[in-house]
């Protein structure tokens, strides 16, 4: 066939426009994929891969396996076929304590003859490993890892994977052999989300995102895996033709040059005592993570010492994994009871055989409401998934359904409220089933009011914690509504049980205290539904007092910035209440601040800009940068000159290296109190 000139003019314009074409959402889908640094708006994108599509579809021909189209996934394989790895694939010795960590760095010290120094500290992720193959720059073959001699061919799959580039970066040129490791891995939310889609199906769960990842990169239709939001952080080399890299960290560096991803929280420390600090520092970071992670992998940076050093076996000596106690753990589901709340909502709960989670043993945990329970299909007599974070509530993810005993049946609510016997009922639309008893029948809503009044955002009256609020409501009948605290005499608090004259003298210090709060709190502190602290600010700074809020049109209420219909209507309802309204005259004359004082703006920790690290005593973390917020500092992600106070509790690590090294001042919980009692003396 001859064609001609016109129509090799015309060919070769759209032989350019195509490779053009590949070569922008190449480009695009790196930005977004592997820098998350998006350059084009996503209409621009449909519009590319639309123009390629129709490229494609008409000339056939020209669809090479790299093409961004590729990602859709193909159908179904009928197995996989398994892949030689030419370099095993290697695993991690593990350290589960800092004094293992330090065992570790003295071995490899001792067998070399010279302290060992320079590591590379990576997040360890919990997914799947595998292997990509580049030849000539382009993505020829990807691998599980298998049993590390040889795995399966999962090329079809990986290709679906945004972050898996199919051809790489040319500058600086790529070996022309390249095979690197990583990690393919789902995000938390992807992996819930997954899992929710699961439950309503009524499949089975995947147990963590782990497994699945694994389930979904190990599909033998690449359509399912390209519906799965997988990704990937290459953090190994297997084998370069023509490239020898002097260190971890250089050849990190030439990957992400190259085009994959790689982790951006990974990190240099140079001595062991910085390892060890950085790892403590990702114990408690790891919350801060969008995909979970069970340790932290310490390598050798040098790879020169690398290679002295060798392996034994299939573990490496240059590199160690720390793990972190697992979050996650099956047990008995022995009952499920309900706690009644403060605005009578039933909340559901599992009582579990205790089980060590995260390293602390858990007994009970959160199981939100009637329909998740259902959802989720979890039974009493069910061994039950159990997933514990950080500060986290203990949650159910669901049941072992292989092990579910023949006599377990399906959840339903009381119909009548366990404490006050009052009907339940569960409005249209709304998640939570509710005591009907209100605030005059049902005890447990008196009860949880006033713990929450008390609690540490609202009135933080600290003398009173949940005993003595339960003595005061249940079991003595002293306090009806929170006002009543007001009125409490040494006398009566002397007659409760396990008090004695100078904790009543104390918790009538601290009640008295509490009338000075702001508006704010007080605000908060009422309980009214859908207040939260912020919403509680909102209406404090808008109104001033509490009379103009009370004196508000439901217009008026709504018509301040961030505030909603449906909190508006629930506030206005709430102060339109008599029985509320007379909790609030009688905190008035009790002399209770109705007004936002100046405090919220000028505050003791004015001009102070705070940092908060390691596991505290009396409040979280972020209790105490709430706390810092309201008293007029400011609260900084990381240590640096700018810093005026490091606030650190147990186990602070690479934070309180750096305020040393910095001389930033650093105080621990008792400092920080102390330091605003005397900023506020001034
Ligand atoms: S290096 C010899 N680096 O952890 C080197 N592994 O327990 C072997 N992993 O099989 C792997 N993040 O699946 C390395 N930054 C990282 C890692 C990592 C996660 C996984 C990987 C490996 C397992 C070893």
């Amino acid at each position: 066939m001859t064609l001609s000139s016109a129509a090799v003019g015309e060919w070769a314009e759209l032989t350019e426009r195509y490779a053009q074409l590949v070569e922008a959402i190449n480009r695009a889908n790196h930005l977004y994929y592997v820098l998350d640094a998006p350059e084009i708006a996503d209409a621009e994108y449909d519009r590319l891969m639309e123009e390629l599509r129709a490229i494609e579809s008409e000339h056939p021909e020209l669809q090479s396996p790299d093409s961004p189209t590729q990602r859709v996934g193909a159908g179904p394989a009928a197995q996989f076929a398994v892949v030689p790895h030419r370099v095993p694939m290697l695993s991690l010795a593990n350290a589960f304590t800092a004094d293992a960590l330090r065992a570790w760095h003295e071995r490899i010290t001792r067998l070399l003859g010279r302290e060992v120094r320079d590591f590379t500290i990576e997040p360890k992720i919990d997914g799947l490993a595998i292997m990509l193959r580049y030849e000539q720059g382009r993505f020829s073959i990807g691998a599980t890892r298998g049993d590390g001699s040889q795995g399966e061919d999962i090329t079809a799959n990986l290709r679906t994977i945004r972050s898996v580039p199919l051809t790489l970066s040319p500058d600086p040129p790529p070996p022309s052999y390249l095979e690197v490791r990583g990690e393919v891995y789902l995000s938390q939310t992807a992996f819930q989300r997954i899992n929710d889609e699961r439950a309503a199906a009524g499949q089975p769960l995947f147990a963590n995102p782990r497994n699945c990842a694994a389930g979904s990169v190990r599909q033998l239709d690449s359509r399912i895996t390209a519906r799965r939001p997988l990704d990937v952080f290459i953090y190994a080399l297997g084998e370069a033709e023509g490239w020898q890299p002097r260190t971890q960290w250089q050849m990190l560096e030439a990957f992400a040059s190259w085009g994959f991803r790689t982790n951006p929280n990974n990190a240099r420390a140079q001595t062991i005592d910085e390892v060890v600090a950085a790892c403590a520092d990702w114990e408690h970071r790891r919350e801060s993570l969008a995909y979970e992670i069970d340790g932290v992998v310490v390598k050798v940076n040098d790879l020169d010492v690398q290679s002295e050093l060798g392996a034994v076996g299939r573990e490496p000596r240059w590199a160690i994994a720390f793990k972190f106690p697992p979050v996650q753990a099956t047990t008995v589901l022995r009952s499920i009871e309900v706690n009644v709340g403060r605005t009578g909502s039933l909340n559901p709960f599992a009582v579990l055989q205790p089980v060590q989670v995260g390293g602390v043993t858990i007994s009970q945990a959160t199981l939100h409401n009637e329909d998740d329970i259902r959802r989720k299909d979890i039974r009493v007599g069910d061994t039950v998934l159990v997933h514990r974070a950080g500060e986290v509530i203990p949650q159910v993810i669901g049941p072992i359904l292989s092990k579910r005993p023949p006599d377990a049946v399906p959840y339903a609510l009381p119909t009548i409220c366990p404490v006050c016997g009052s009907p339940v009922v569960r409005p249209e639309g709304e998640a939570m089933a509710r005591c009907t008893g209100g605030f005059a029948r049902c005890v447990a809503q008196r009860f949880e009011l006033l713990k929450h009044f008390v609690s540490r955002g609202a009135m933080d009256i600290e003398s009173v914690g949940e005993k003595l609020a339960w003595s005061l409501v249940i079991d003595n009948k002293l306090v009806y509504d929170p006002s009543d605290l007001y009125a409490l005499s040494k006398d009566q608090l002397v007659a409760l049980e396990r008090v004695g004259d100078k904790s009543a003298q104390n918790i009538l210090d601290n009640i008295e205290a509490s009338k000075k709060r702001p508006l704010t709190r007080v605000l908060y502190a009422l309980g009214i539904r859908y207040v939260g602290y912020q919403t509680a600010e909102l209406l404090a700074r808008a109104f001033g007092t509490m009379d103009h809020l009370r004196q508000a049109s439901l217009e008026e209420i709504v018509g301040v910035e961030g505030i909603g219909p449906k909190i508006g209507e629930s506030v206005h309802a709430w102060l339109h209440d008599a029985d509320n309204l007379h909790i609030v005259d009688k905190l008035v004359a009790f002399g209770v601040n109705m007004t936002e004082q100046a405090a919220t703006r000028g505050g003791p920790l004015a001009g102070l800009t705070m940092v908060v690290t390691g596991r505290l005593e009396r409040q979280s973390r972020s209790q105490i940068e709430q706390r810092i917020k309201e008293l007029g500092g400011a609260v900084g992600d990381s240590v640096s000159k700018k810093t005026s106070y490091l606030v650190a509790g147990e186990d602070a690590g690479s934070k309180l290296e750096k305020a040393k090294k910095l001389g930033t001042p650093i105080i621990d919980e008792a400092g920080f109190e102390a330091l605003i009692e005397e900023r506020s003396n001034v």
